[in-house]
């Protein structure tokens, strides 16, 4: 699966900004990738205070992006070449722009428009203090106060990102019937399936009591917020949705991916997928691992044992739209807890990064990844091994992460720096069609990784990408099992497929292995250029080993 961040892919309106068309413009590079489905981020009509994730209409496109015969072009041409098309869909929180908060704004406390968000009277005296002491996402308390019609201070709405998204209320069913009719809007346009934003904060503790304690607690840490077990009703409907949508469409086979940060949580990850809900949850821990064999064999291990127990495999990914790139992580000399984000170990470091040795991890980590059982999504710029960008200026970073927190976290923008198509520093590395101005600036040297350049050289990470993305399809990835070998060498992480085995050493000293693990073996893949001989794994190397 590869993930789209539409705004910086391709722009054919040469506004410096990517759109639908844009895409269509570049459905023979994925397919010569050899991805099976894209997932395309938001292009509702929204603001863009989150970039798309503050929807004003579900049943639209923004214009920016394009329009709907655009996107029935796009997802008619993405057919004829086997691939299916995966939209986002963010059920917790709307745009306050959305016609709905607008009206409940207009309408008097205690009405019906205002029950579909969370609408509270204030504590204090006056109503000054927030109905309780939760945290935003991104920085603040989770609640803001409205002036009402008469131009008083008023009640407050709640809202775990930022003021401009505000949360629905599940328990209300307009939203419920809101959210049905628009799946199936998209899925009679001939959409596959949605990635679901944010899916840990559908549903609130009833009486959204106070965190404990006097420290602010994310929206993350918060038991009243995240992971609310009552919530899963209201994926089991939307599951039945689902299914209901595929009986009546014989030929179609619709699915839904959940976005949950479930750290270390693979028991709460595995709810998600039980048989009536998710058919995949992403599996981050992998993304938040830092680059040592301990904390990776854990974070493959145990989401796969708890999902190969609930009877389904783990969706890996190493990276997204919210995190830095891997090339950049991996490239860290030093690994920090800063990110209050994503939890992150290497994340938000400010630490030095050797992006070399950062590129040389990155291949070995998507040779590896690639080899495991399930589900696979790469983020465009992924397989350019593009590095984070993390001296964009501060006047041009848009990210809330980096506004809210008043510049303290550096923020999302420096992975979505638009994607270096060729040479051509006029339209900024050939993302527009014509000389623009790109949304955010592309460094200096942009053009380095840009898909022209890698296209002729075959030690490229694109090349190693197509190769890796091709050979898995000999793995059966879609089963298991997963059984570690070796497991005499301590450096090492191997596992077997079949008759394949796949050794990732992850330290900075080549592995020599034992005679009778390489008996015969040949190299099927690896990540290192110039590796030739199996009998040795070069540092910070994966190879697949076919006996
Ligand atoms: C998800 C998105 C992120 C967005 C947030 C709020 O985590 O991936 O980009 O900011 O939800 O919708």
């Amino acid at each position: 699966m590869y993930q789209i961040y539409v705004r910086s892919f391709a722009d054919a309106g040469a506004d410096g900004v990517g759109d639908l068309a844009g895409v269509r413009s570049r459905i023979a590079y994925l397919q010569r990738l050899g991805v099976d489905a894209v997932w395309l981020t938001p292009f509702y009509p929204s603001p863009q205070r989150d970039h798309g994730y503050d929807v004003a209409d579900y049943f639209d496109v923004e214009p920016q992006y394009g329009d709907l015969a655009e996107l029935d072009a796009l997802v008619a041409e993405c057919r004829s070449v086997g691939i299916r098309v995966l939209m986002d869909i963010v059920p917790n929180h709307c745009s306050s722009e959305h016609a709905w908060f607008q009206e409940a704004l207009a309408s008097a406390p205690g009405s019906a428009s205002r029950s579909r968000f969370w609408f509270r009277d204030g504590r204090g005296a006056d109503g000054e203090v927030p109905p309780n002491n939760w945290s935003a996402e991104f920085g603040g308390s989770a609640w803001t106060r409205v002036t009402e019609a008469d131009g008083a201070p008023g009640q407050w709405y709640l809202h775990t990102f930022t003021p401009w998204q505000p949360d629905f209320d599940w328990s209300n069913d307009d939203v419920v019937e809101h959210f049905d009719r628009a799946l199936r809007f998209w899925f009679d346009r001939g959409v596959d399936g949605f990635r679901v934003d944010a899916v840990q904060f559908v549903g609130k503790a009833p009486g959204l009591p106070d965190t404990e304690g006097d420290a602010p607690v994310s929206p993350a840490r918060n038991p009243h917020l995240s992971f609310v077990a009552s919530s899963h009703a209201v994926w089991r409907h939307w599951r039945a949705t689902v299914d209901a949508y595929n009986e009546a469409h014989p030929a179609r086979d619709v699915f839904l991916v959940a976005e949950a940060y479930t750290p270390r949580r693979p028991d709460i990850l595995a709810a998600y997928v039980a048989p009536d809900e998710f058919h995949q949850a992403f599996s981050f821990d992998l993304l938040l691992s830092p680059w040592n064999v301990a904390t990776l064999r854990d974070a493959i291990d145990a989401p796969h044992r708890a999902l190969t127990a609930a009877g389904t495999t783990v969706t890996w990914v190493l990276n997204n739209h919210d995190v830095q790139r891997a090339v950049t992580r991996y490239g860290r000399l030093v690994a920090h807890d800063v990110s209050s984000w994503t939890g992150s170990p290497l994340g938000y470091s400010d630490s030095e990064v050797d992006v070399a040795l950062g590129t040389r991890r990155a291949r070995a980590a998507a040779v590896m990844v690639a080899a495991l059982p399930g589900s696979l999504y790469v983020y465009q710029g992924e397989e350019l091994g593009l590095p984070e960008v993390l001296d964009l200026p501060d006047t041009v970073r848009t990210d809330p992460v980096f506004l809210r927190a008043g510049g303290a976290e550096i923020g999302r923008d420096g992975c979505r720096v638009p994607i270096p198509w060729d040479d051509d520093a006029t339209t900024a590395c050939g993302f527009a069609t014509a000389p623009a101005t790109p949304w955010l600036p592309q460094p200096e040297n942009w053009s380095t990784w840009s898909v022209a350049r890698q296209e002729g050289d075959s030690d490229s990470m694109l090349a190693l990408y197509r190769a890796t993305l091709r050979r898995r399809t000999e793995l059966a990835p879609h089963e298991g099992p997963l059984e570690w070998v070796l497991t005499d060498h301590a450096q090492l992480l191997a596992f077997a497929r079949g008759d394949v085995t796949v050794v990732l050493n992850p330290t900075s000293d080549a592995v020599t292995l034992d005679a009778s693990a390489t008996e015969a073996a040949d190299i099927m893949l690896t990540s290192s250029p110039g590796h030739v001989d199996p009998r040795v794994v070069p540092a910070d190397t994966c190879v697949w080993l076919r006996s």
